[in-house]
């Protein structure tokens, strides 16, 4: 790409010219939010792409993400500036594994978190997401037997906080799992006053710790909201550009990771950059491409859980 072109107006010039709309995950970097139309959580941007009137949905974010936005909206080209931006949470679910353990518990229903692929959500009953996940278990039965999947933190977590007995598939996020609780500790000592937010993804040693605990659209709205002035984020470092704008009197500190060579940002989500979301616009690739039946066996969990979320 030529160094002089300025990128910020020429996807502006793409957006018009094929009618196409961004979409941006918290852990984009500060530029690609800054040209999204929307940026919010895995929710939130899921809501977005099943109502958008665009032609083309330009998803800035993971492969999960995009694939769930060509679910719900198939007549729309969805675009992903590099199909390599995947998940560890989502790869630590393989759908034949998954398959073999839903097959050996055939009187429990699945709840799977969206990140996931199309094949292992074509295996569950539900979806949930962080944002969501309590509500959708406390709309079952309270003697309903429940595999969830893949995040074993999460699922840990909604268990203790529904008083369920969920069987839990043993994934995690990469990102969510390196922070030093040790660190997080010393950290509060020096700034007493400071709030630990933190994403359910995370450990539960982090979550006891944790001031508050939810998605990252919910920690960034407690931040904005919150009386207090001084936050230590255990969640991937991307999502302080929002609260530094929405709160400019207030301090964040991203919480430590605990090997010193190791950073809280996603190796996937920073995968995306602004020059290759200018490329993707304007060469209409890579898109998400999907097979009929797959799509249409993962689209129904996930409309359960739209409704249910409604
Ligand atoms: P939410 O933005 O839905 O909280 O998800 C966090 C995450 O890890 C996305 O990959
Ligand atoms: Fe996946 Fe974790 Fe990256 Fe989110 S932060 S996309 S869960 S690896």
């Amino acid at each position: 790409v030529d160094p002089s072109l300025d990128l910020f107006a020429e996807i502006e010039k793409l957006k018009k010219e094929t009618n196409a709309i961004i979409l941006a995950h918290y852990y984009q970097e500060a530029d690609i939010q800054d040209v999204a139309d929307y940026i919010g959580d895995s929710l939130g941007l899921a809501q977005q792409a099943a109502s958008t009137n665009a032609d083309v949905i330009v998803f800035a974010g993971v492969h999960f993400m995009a694939e769930t936005a060509k679910i719900l909206n198939p007549t729309k080209k969805v675009l992903l500036p590099d199909l390599n931006a995947g998940c560890s949470l989502a790869d630590s679910a393989p759908a034949e594994a998954f398959r073999k353990f839903k097959e050996a518990h055939p009187d429990h229903i699945v709840i799977s978190y969206i990140n996931c692929t199309a094949e292992v959500k074509a295996l569950s009953d539900i979806i949930c997401t962080s944002g969501n996940v309590e509500k959708i278990i406390e709309s079952l039965p309270k003697d309903q037997k429940i595999i969830f999947a893949p995040d074993r933190n999460l699922g840990a977590y909604v268990n203790k906080l529904t008083g369920r007995n969920m069987l839990l598939w043993d994934g995690s996020c990469q990102v969510h799992e390196i922070f030093s609780l040790e660190k997080i500790l010393s950290l509060k000592r020096q700034h007493p006053e400071a709030l630990l937010l933190a994403h359910p993804e995370c450990e539960e040693i982090i979550l006891k710790e944790a001031d508050f605990i939810g998605s990252t659209t919910q920690i960034l709205k407690y931040a904005t909201s919150s009386p207090a002035k001084e936050f230590i984020v255990a969640t991937e470092a991307g999502i302080l550009h929002q609260m530094e704008k929405d709160s400019p009197d207030k301090v964040f500190i991203p919480a430590p990771p605990s090997n010193a060579c190791a950073c809280n940002d996603c190796p996937y989500m920073k995968l995306n950059t602004l020059e290759k979301l200018y490329l993707c616009m304007k060469f209409q690739l890579p898109e998400i491409k999907m097979d009929e039946n797959l799509r249409l066996a993962a689209k129904k969990p996930i409309d359960k859980m739209m409704e249910i979320s409604r």
